[in-house]
């Protein structure tokens, strides 16, 4: 086992919390969250998903870091150390699986995002709400220029990750985070007070119960919350391996998911007031559009739109470069630690495969339905590989681990980790309820439940 210092480790506790909260706020809180919440339906996927955050995700969390704490390397190494001579280690290599095949599409919506920060700043997006909606297909559908931009957010992914752990991700984070959140504050306010913003408000935080009995909501809101807070595929058990013995884990996990869900609830209250601002507007058809062509709108509404766009798209292109190098540090601290590989081959090697994956999610993606279809089951590639790795590979690795750590490893080893400082906080005994059986009887029967229905 390699010592701590040898792998890297985070300079100071806030800068951990602000590097973990900035590999899960990103795009999953900004364009996935209302995104998701306008497929399913509006409020009623709000409930869900606060449920799934708090009842299943919170504990997986305390679950990945205490075991990356423990073990002291990446996903695949963590599980063959903690439990050798067994096959565990396959929950790891599925995380990096997801890695990679979330990084392909995600790295195309980022790739969007940059180029809206020129596209605002410069004034080019103007006029009513079709003409928006057209600019934005004939974007996506220019294929250069969406490889081009997919293959910027890549090379400067791996540029940071080549620095190593702390000096890039932790710099980077640090100086984003507050702007970001005083950023969506104010756009929050402007979007309340639009006229007809009360309609979108309703939308938004009244929940219609009776879409509780399709299986698809269900399924889409606790993928999207295991996507949001970065769970299921070994990112945070990956940064626990770098977190040192006496941070106390309750308090860290605690503070990123509030982050993380605050961010989302206030990306909410931007787009559903805007967008029901705008005559004719269905967020149930929008699709991953959504935020592309409503804010541009509301930025119009603003006194120095132009300024207030580019800053907006700015941050939100750095929010998902910190998810993106959170995303890439999982294979490539696999290569490095299990297999010996030097750092600059492994970002080099997994870059150059993640692009190749990435190219028929920025030629082919069905933003408004106007672009290549896949043939047989009608939804984009784009679409195709957030739903298998989101809905399916985060929960089905959120339900190996809830096993792994509440029977196999065990919650005693877990909470010796977790507690390390003894202070039996009086949640403990409730997260080993959770993780032992309501994590996995909750996604087993969501994951069976979804496959059968489907
Ligand atoms: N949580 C990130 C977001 O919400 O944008 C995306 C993400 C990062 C997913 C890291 C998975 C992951 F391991």
């Amino acid at each position: 086992m390699m010592s701590t210092e040898k792998r890297g480790s985070w300079g100071s506790r806030s800068g951990f919390v602000l590097a973990a909260a900035g590999s899960a706020v990103g795009l999953g809180n900004i364009w996935g969250f209302p995104t998701q919440v306008g497929q399913g339906g509006g409020a009623v996927f709000v409930v869900v998903y606060l449920a799934s955050v708090v009842l299943i995700c919170l504990p997986i969390m305390l679950a990945e870091l205490s075991v990356g704490r423990a073990a002291q390397l990446d996903p695949v190494g963590s599980f063959l150390a903690l439990i050798p001579n067994s096959r565990w280690w396959l929950v790891g290599g599925l995380g990096i699986l997801a890695g990679v095949g979330i990084l392909s599409f995600y790295s195309v919506i980022a790739g969007w995002s940059l180029a809206y920060i020129w596209f605002t700043t410069t004034g080019s997006i103007t006029g009513d709400a079709d003409t928006i909606i057209t600019f934005f297909s004939n974007f996506t559908a220019n294929g250069p220029l969406t490889i081009t931009l997919t293959l910027a957010i890549l090379t400067f992914t791996a540029t940071v990750l080549i620095g190593g752990v702390q000096s890039g991700i932790e710099r980077a984070t640090k100086l984003m985070m507050p702007v970001l959140i005083i950023l969506l504050l104010v756009l929050a306010i402007r979007a309340i007070t639009l006229p007809g913003a009360a309609a979108g408000l309703s939308y938004y935080l009244r929940p219609d119960f009776s879409r509780l009995s399709d299986p698809a909501v269900i399924n889409a809101a606790l993928g999207q919350a295991f996507f949001s807070l970065s769970l299921g595929m070994g990112t945070m058990l990956t940064y626990g391996s770098y977190l040192h013995r006496k941070e106390n884990l309750l308090s860290v996990a605690g503070w990123v998911v509030v982050l993380d869900t605050g961010i989302a609830l206030l990306a909410g209250f931007i787009i559903f007031p805007a967008g029901f601002s705008i005559s004719g507007f269905d967020p149930s058809t929008s699709g991953p559009g959504l935020i592309f062509t409503v804010l541009p709108r509301l930025f119009s509404e603003l006194p120095g739109g132009q300024l207030f766009g580019g800053a907006f798209f700015a941050l939100l292109t750095m929010a998902a470069l910190t998810s993106t190098i959170s995303i890439l540090e999982v294979p490539v601290a696999h290569l490095i630690d299990t297999h010996k590989w030097s750092r600059p081959r492994a970002i080099l090697v997994i870059t150059a495969g993640t692009f190749l994956l990435a190219l028929p999610s920025a030629l082919g993606n069905g933003a408004l339905g106007v672009l290549t279809q896949l043939p047989l089951i009608g939804i984009s590639f784009l679409d195709l590989m957030a739903a298998v790795w989101n809905n399916f590979a985060l929960p089905l690795g959120g339900l190996l681990m809830a096993i792994f750590v509440g029977w196999v490893w065990g919650t005693d080893d877990a909470l010796a980790e977790i507690d390390r400082q003894n202070a039996r906080h009086p949640s403990l005994p409730i997260w080993v309820f959770l993780i032992r059986w309501v994590c996995p009887v909750a996604i087993g029967v969501i994951i069976l439940y979804t496959a059968f229905s489907i």
